[in-house]
């Protein structure tokens, strides 16, 4: 095989003679190209940019050139190249363009325009679309269930006048707890076992941040920002120190309401309640008031829906229902009339809200069980375990 030889004669004829050489190999080496030959290999072993022959030429003729050699070498060489590399490059395309090379030595015979006209048909083939293929699917995306849920809550409650109102994830003490009326060490506060942000002893008790447990500090912020009368619901994530299990997560999500004017009772509360429930799970849903307790109203209550599994009967399928664990009621949130102390808090910054005037009711649910509820969801940790197998079943 033609290796490129050193030369120790610069003049022209000397330069020819090795050029001559050089191109004769070359054609040999073509005219030995069969259609199993890899041409990947020929086009490397002639162009390679680190020892291919055209590689060697550069090194072996053009850099030991003497001063006065230079400019005559140079130009043989770039004349060398001219030739050279189309011939291989366009003899090398054929096997980019189709790996069973037919017919070299044959297109061999053929002139360049009809050889170029070949490697155009064998691409075009390449590249021909088939519309008979499947299209490329774009996967569509859906909205989460619980802020499917959320959003529908809200909606009933705009509906009804409410607006939004949001506040943040880390909260302090005070919002969270003491304005809500929950004094420091009370044991009211254990009922939400909290996350608190480490290192803040030195702080205050109030100014201490904590993962909020519930959206009911947004009650306070907002009437601090805003004078009665006033409507609004809270949607939000919120924290709590619970061990996951399949009706518990350490993040979870809550909506609130609160209404305050002049004359609101305790009836309004009830046929808000009642009318948003109906609007939720269907007309038939019967609400029930069970008396309980909150720090931040007075009097408060548990409410129940008649259970949308069973109808209320306790009974489904020949059976106990799982659902309502046969009583026919399920709990759905906590409400009551705003305790006159929380307007006490409010009143520090807004002293619109004077206990004497106005009044008003809350309440405050968890969505994650409602969601789990309205798509037959048995594991709240499906809701946050991001599995697209579960997720897109949403879609
Ligand atoms: N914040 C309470 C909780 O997380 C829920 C609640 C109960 C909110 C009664 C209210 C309410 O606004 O009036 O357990």
């Amino acid at each position: 095989m033609y290796t490129v030889p050193k030369l120790t004669d610069y003049s022209a004829a000397a330069l020819d003679k090795a050029v001559a050489e050089l191109l004769g190999a070359l054609e040999a080496e073509i005219k030995a190209l069969t259609a199993d030959s890899d041409l990947r290999s020929f086009r490397d072993r002639w162009l390679a940019r680190k020892n291919g022959v055209l590689a060697q030429v550069n090194e072996l003729w053009l850099k030991p050139a003497p001063q006065d050699a230079k400019k005559l070498v140079g130009a043989r060489v770039n004349q060398l190249k001219e030739v050279v590399q189309p011939q291989v490059e366009r003899l090398s395309l054929y096997d980019l363009v189709d790996s069973r090379k037919p017919g070299l030595d044959r297109l061999r015979e053929e002139d360049w325009k009809q050889r170029r006209q070949s490697v155009l048909e064998l691409r075009w083939a390449a590249e021909r679309l088939d519309i008979t293929l499947p299209g490329v699917r774009r996967p569509l995306g859906a909205q989460h269930p619980v802020i499917r849920t959320m959003n529908e809550i809200v909606a009933v409650f705009r509906n009804l006048g409410y607006s939004v109102s949001e506040g943040p994830e880390i909260e302090s003490d005070y919002y969270n707890f003491e304005s809500l009326n929950f004094p420091p060490h009370h044991p009211a506060r254990d009922m939400q076992d909290t996350l608190f942000i480490g290192g803040q002893e030195s702080k205050a008790l109030r100014e201490r941040l904590l993962l909020r447990t519930h959206t009911s500090p947004v009650q306070i912020r907002t009437m601090e920002k805003m004078k009665p009368p006033l409507r609004i619901v809270i949607p939000g994530k919120v924290h709590r120190n619970d061990a996951p299990d399949a009706t518990h997560s350490p993040i979870f999500h809550q909506v609130e309401g609160l209404a305050v004017d002049t004359n609101i009772t305790f009836c309004d509360l009830k046929g808000t309640l009642e009318h948003a429930m109906k609007a939720l799970f269907g007309s038939d849903v019967k609400t029930r008031f069970y008396p309980s307790f909150f720090p931040f109203t007075e009097p408060s209550a548990d409410v129940q829906i008649s259970c949308i599994f069973c109808g209320g009967k306790g009974q489904r399928d020949g059976g106990p229902c799982r659902n309502c664990k046969a009583s026919g009621w399920i709990e759905l949130l906590g409400c009551g009339m705003v305790d006159p102390a929380i307007f006490g808090f409010v009143r520090e910054k807004q002293p619109a809200y004077d206990p004497e005037k106005i009044s008003g009711f809350a309440f405050g649910m968890g969505l994650d069980r409602i969601a789990m509820m309205k798509y037959g969801v048995s594991d709240i940790g499906q809701f946050y375990s991001g599995d697209m197998r579960f997720l897109e079943q949403f879609t």
